[in-house]
């Protein structure tokens, strides 16, 4: 109850901050206060925004509130329990809902977050998120990131004035998992709900219910109990899981690649029209295995001829391999909106159309 005053009442305060992205900077705050202990691991805390610093007008309201009113000094000061498993700072990266997360945010973020694991005197880093884009934002880091050392991102379903908050148990989970060793070398992970999931294959699977992020055909990497992380196995990494050297990238590099959805008697001139609006890329979240209607076929073939426009197949089913198309590539196991990254990571890298279908389709066990 304590802490949930504290929210509510530095909420308050917080909640004239502008809606608008803060500028990112790299101030650490925290671990100089007298709770440090040499002995514990340096954890730093990236805090983004969304629900989890959220704030809402009554205990039973979990939709419809203000996402990323509450600052990461009020995150970490409301979860105590912190101190007992690391020393952790915060970075106030910014304060939004993660649907406002944009590419050019990400390029920035990952770059802080590489210097940030670059320091030998920090063991871990955690990226607190809304969910929403949670997937997209974890699947950046995890193919943008050089690291062996645990990387978490958090979210929570409901905000923190609501009554069964689940951030602040969420934020305590994900920083024992970024301050365990245990927890190094498995990519960047997602944790929510006692579950730890691979970044690269979760998805958020319910809109409302804090029982959402999952990958039901790869499963979980770990559970935790008593708030310790427990491993189903030894550290792995992502079959084919590429890496994208963003380092020295300018902020408006990545090039625009638009998602169209595959349905009865779609429109084939949306594809066009992406394209006329600068889309050097496309994904098309196909049918079944990727399928899409033979008008559609005909004029997404044209704007490749015409236009050397990239396409990339997904699924509109939640899970399954898409292979190798007339045109274009297969999105292999990706979802749409992780097979847009991936595009929009690999046409700024100058990928051609071997490097593009390895890329893409070499996910399948025989790589
Ligand atoms: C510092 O941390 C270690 C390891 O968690 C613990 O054993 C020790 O009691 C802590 N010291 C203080 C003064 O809290
Ligand atoms: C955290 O550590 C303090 C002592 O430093 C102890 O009183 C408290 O019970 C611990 N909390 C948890 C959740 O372990
Ligand atoms: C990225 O972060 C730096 C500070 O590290 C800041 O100066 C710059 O404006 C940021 N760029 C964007 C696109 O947010
Ligand atoms: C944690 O950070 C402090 C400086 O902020 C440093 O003195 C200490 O060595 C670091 N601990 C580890 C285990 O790297
Ligand atoms: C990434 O690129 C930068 C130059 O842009 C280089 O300094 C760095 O070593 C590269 N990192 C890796 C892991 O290749």
């Amino acid at each position: 109850m304590v802490s949930i005053k504290l929210l509510l009442g530095l909420g308050a305060s917080l909640a004239l901050a502008s809606p608008i992205p803060a500028p990112p900077s790299p101030v650490l705050l925290g671990r100089e206060t007298g709770h440090f202990n040499a002995s514990r691991p340096n954890i730093t805390i990236f805090a983004t925004g969304g629900t989890i610093a959220g704030s809402a007008g009554s205990s039973d309201q979990t939709t419809g509130y203000e996402a990323g009113a509450l600052g990461v000094e009020v995150l970490i000061d409301a979860v105590p329990q912190l101190w007992n498993v690391s020393n952790p700072s915060g970075v106030q990266f910014a304060n939004v809902g993660s649907s406002e997360m944009t590419p050019a945010l990400l390029l920035n973020l990952t770059q802080q977050v590489q210097a940030e694991l670059d320091k030998p005197e920090v063991q871990g880093v955690v990226v607190t998120h809304g969910t929403d884009t949670l997937e997209e934002t974890a699947f950046f880091l995890d193919v943008t990131l050089r690291f062996d050392k645990p990387v978490v991102v958090v979210g929570s379903m409901r905000p923190a004035t609501a009554i069964s908050a689940d951030g602040p148990i969420n934020l305590l989970e994900a920083v024992t998992v970024a301050a365990s060793p245990a927890a190094a070398r498995r990519g960047v992970m997602v944790v929510l709900n006692d579950r730890i999931a691979s970044a690269y294959y979760t998805t958020k699977t319910q809109a409302n219910a804090p029982d959402t992020f999952k990958s039901a055909e790869q499963g979980f990497l770990g559970y935790m109990l008593d708030i310790k992380p427990i491993f189903y196995f030894e550290p792995a990494l992502p079959v084919g899981r590429p890496y994208f050297n963003v380092t020295a990238t300018e902020a408006d590099a990545l090039p625009q690649v638009d998602v169209l959805y595959g349905y009865q008697g779609l429109d084939p001139k949306l594809a066009a029209a992406a394209v006329a609006d600068g889309a050097k890329g496309l994904i098309c979240t196909g049918m079944g295995a990727g399928s899409w209607t033979k008008p559609g076929q005909k004029a997404l073939k044209q704007l490749v001829e015409e236009h050397g426009t990239a396409i990339v197949f997904s699924r509109r089913t939640t899970d399954g391999y898409v292979d190798t198309q007339s045109v274009g590539y297969g999105g292999g196991f990706l979802n749409p909106q992780k097979a847009r990254y991936t595009l929009m990571l690999a046409l700024n890298a100058g990928y051609d159309e071997e490097k593009m279908h390895a890329l893409f389709e070499s996910q399948s066990s025989s790589a």
